[in-house]
Formats: C-alpha cells, sequence, structure tokens
C-alpha cells in the first residue's frame, strides 16, 4: 500500500479509520488512486468506517434527486471497490443525526478567525458558489464528521489537510473550554493524490472537465482515454514516458514489466500515441473489470445496499452513544448524566 502515514509514523494495528467522500460528481481515477484505494486498505488490521457526505454536499448541489443518485452512487463505489461492512461501517452522513448535533456544539467553540483563513472556502467563492452559512460552517461539519470518532487517522487528500487543523483546533478549543471530551486525530495524507494527472495533464479533477471515470459506461470510458491530450509526435519518432500523461497514468495500473516494456517502447519509436491509449484503456478495464461487474450487480438491487446502509447507521449510532454523553455532560447540554 502506497499514501504511507506522515512523517513515516509506524502503522499500528487497531487504529479508528475515519473518512468521508461528498457525493458532489462522479468519482474518477483521482479519487481512487488518491483516497478511495487506501480507504480499502486500510480496512486490514484496523476499525475503519466510511461515509457518504450527503450534508456536506448540500452547500454545492440544489437538487434533492441529484443529491440521491451522487450519494447513492458513492455508496455503490465504496461497495464494488471493497470497503467490506463487515469489516467496516459504512454509512450516509444524515442517518447519523448525532453529526449535525455536534456541529452546533462545536460551532459555539469555533473563532470566526479560524474558518475565515479556510482556502477551499475562499476557492468555492471565486469558483462561483454563493457564500452562504453552510459552506462557511462547512469545517466545523467535517470536524464533527471525524471528532465523533474520537478518530484516529482521517485518510484524506492533501487538499483537504487544513480541514484537518480546524478539526484539531476545535477540538483543543472545546476541550480547554469544557474538558478533555476529544482526542485529536492525526491527519493521514496521501499524498499520491498529486500524481494522478488529468486528461489534459493537469491534476485530474472535476472542476478541470479532464477526468477518466472508472465506473463510466465502456463507450465513454474510451472516449475518456482517447482523449488524453498528447504531443504531435509521429508513431516512428522516439518519445518521452515521462513527458507522457498516458505513461502516467498506465504506471498506476500496470506492473513493473508492462511499466518498463511500454517505457522502452515509446524510447524506442514505432509506437504511436493512439496505440498506447489503447494498451492504457485495456488496462483500465481489466483493472477495475471485477469491481465495474460488482457496481452493475449492486445497482440492479437497491434493496442490499439499503439494508447495508441502514446496518451501517446502526452501528454508528451505537458507536457514537457514548462520546455524544460525554459532550452534553461536558457541555451542560441536556440532563446530567
Ligand atoms: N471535505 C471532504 C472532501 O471534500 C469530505 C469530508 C466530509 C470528509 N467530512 C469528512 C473527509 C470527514 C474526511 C473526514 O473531500
Amino acid at each position: 500500500m502506497s499514501g504511507a502515514g506522515q512523517g513515516g509514523r509506524p502503522r499500528v494495528a487497531g487504529a479508528r479509520v475515519l473518512s468521508g467522500i461528498q457525493p458532489s460528481g462522479v468519482q474518477h481515477l483521482g479519487n481512487y488512486f488518491g483516497a478511495l484505494r487506501q480507504f480499502i486498505a486500510l480496512q486490514d488490521g484496523n476499525h475503519a468506517s466510511y461515509f457518504m457526505a450527503d450534508l456536506h454536499s448540500l452547500t454545492s448541489i440544489r437538487d434533492a434527486d441529484e443529491r440521491r443518485a451522487l450519494t447513492r452512487g458513492v455508496a455503490l463505489d465504496f461497495l464494488a471497490l471493497g470497503v467490506d461492512p463487515a469489516r467496516s461501517i459504512l454509512y450516509r452522513q444524515s442517518d447519523l443525526p448525532e453529526v449535525t448535533e455536534l456541529a452546533w456544539i462545536l460551532t459555539t467553540v469555533t473563532p470566526m478567525g479560524l474558518l475565515q483563513r479556510c482556502v477551499s472556502y475562499k476557492e468555492k467563492l471565486e469558483a462561483g458558489l454563493s457564500p452562504d452559512h453552510g459552506l462557511f460552517a462547512y469545517p466545523v461539519l467535517q470536524a464533527a464528521d471525524i471528532l465523533i470518532w474520537r478518530a484516529d487517522w482521517v485518510p484524506v487528500g492533501q487538499d483537504q489537510k487544513q480541514h484537518l487543523e480546524v478539526t484539531r483546533d476545535i477540538a483543543v478549543k472545546f476541550n480547554l473550554t469544557y474538558r478533555e471530551v476529544f482526542k485529536l486525530p492525526e491527519p493521514y495524507i496521501l499524498e499520491d493524490a498529486a500524481v494522478v494527472p488529468g486528461t489534459d495533464g493537469r491534476k485530474m479533477s472535476k472542476s478541470y472537465g479532464n477526468t477518466i471515470e472508472m465506473f463510466a459506461p465502456e463507450k465513454t470510458l474510451r472516449k475518456q482515454v482517447m482523449g488524453i491530450v498528447t504531443d504531435s509526435k509521429g508513431i516512428d519518432e522516439p518519445k518521452d514516458p515521462n513527458a507522457s500523461t498516458i505513461f502516467a497514468l498506465y504506471s498506476l495500473l500496470a506492473n513493473p514489466e508492462e511499466r518498463a516494456a511500454l517505457a522502452d517502447a515509446f524510447r524506442r519509436g514505432g509506437t504511436g500515441y493512439g496505440d498506447a491509449k489503447k494498451a492504457l484503456y485495456d488496462k483500465i478495464a481489466g483493472y477495475f473489470g471485477a469491481a465495474r461487474e460488482r457496481r452493475r450487480a449492486l445497482e440492479a438491487d437497491a434493496d442490499t445496499v439499503e439494508d447495508v446502509l441502514r446496518d451501517g447507521a446502526k452501528r454508528a449510532r451505537a458507536a457514537v452513544a457514548e462520546l455524544m454523553n460525554d459532550v452534553r455532560d461536558a457541555a451542560g447540554v441536556g440532563p446530567r448524566n
């Protein structure tokens, strides 16, 4: 597994792992190599919980049906890629209402300045989202997601690092204001996130429109791969693999021999970008073949997915009950314990 813990921290077994995905779009290779792959791996030997952050998506998606479809889509992605409800807890954020209760309590100890400094808030405004309170308070809800689990590790991409710092600051603030209730989570920054290039060579991201979606219908997937931007070198010309998006993506999926073979073919000349793209497409289709199959089967089986989520919510609510009692007691909200 790649994406080692920060600072080479040894991986202790039995850690509490928590992460979430905001259902705001279709998952792509950047999400997979940047986060999802590590979520799956971290299930081994740890207590992992993963959720679909549908409440967070309220800040950017205003269409109810779209939210439901995307939330369900993320659940299918999780399950198809190997989040295993027998080992981990998979739930929908809104099915754990304690999170919103905690978010309010945390809001009352969160300094405005802390949120004003958040880069992702500023970026969202620049991207045209309206500056409403939910968007501003987004990191507080995220802090509640995390602190409610007493999570040890929160695997996230580099772009979420600041939100993790905010989470720690909020936890400290509560602990100082009332008493030591919250544990400070460690970020578990997944450095790999940066190295997945999109079809135009920039970082793969929905907002750039340069994604390759591993669960897209075959035709779409093929189109995305064939749309990778290359230079204009002819078939016979030698090519630098390290300057090629095709090669970078192929490298993520292929074994070392295959990788070396493509690098060689590029350097020798005689291999066109079109052929390399076909090889990349085949690799993606092969790598995700079983997951695509599983996802198709789950898609036709809404009951099973809802059962998994209902069970996940039940287990999640049981798991957070003690912490929530502790929070209410510390803050003097509700009856004395
Ligand atoms: N903000 C995260 C993102 O956009 C999603 C998220 C919400 C999250 N709550 C979380 C991630 C809690 C980790 C832990 O990627």
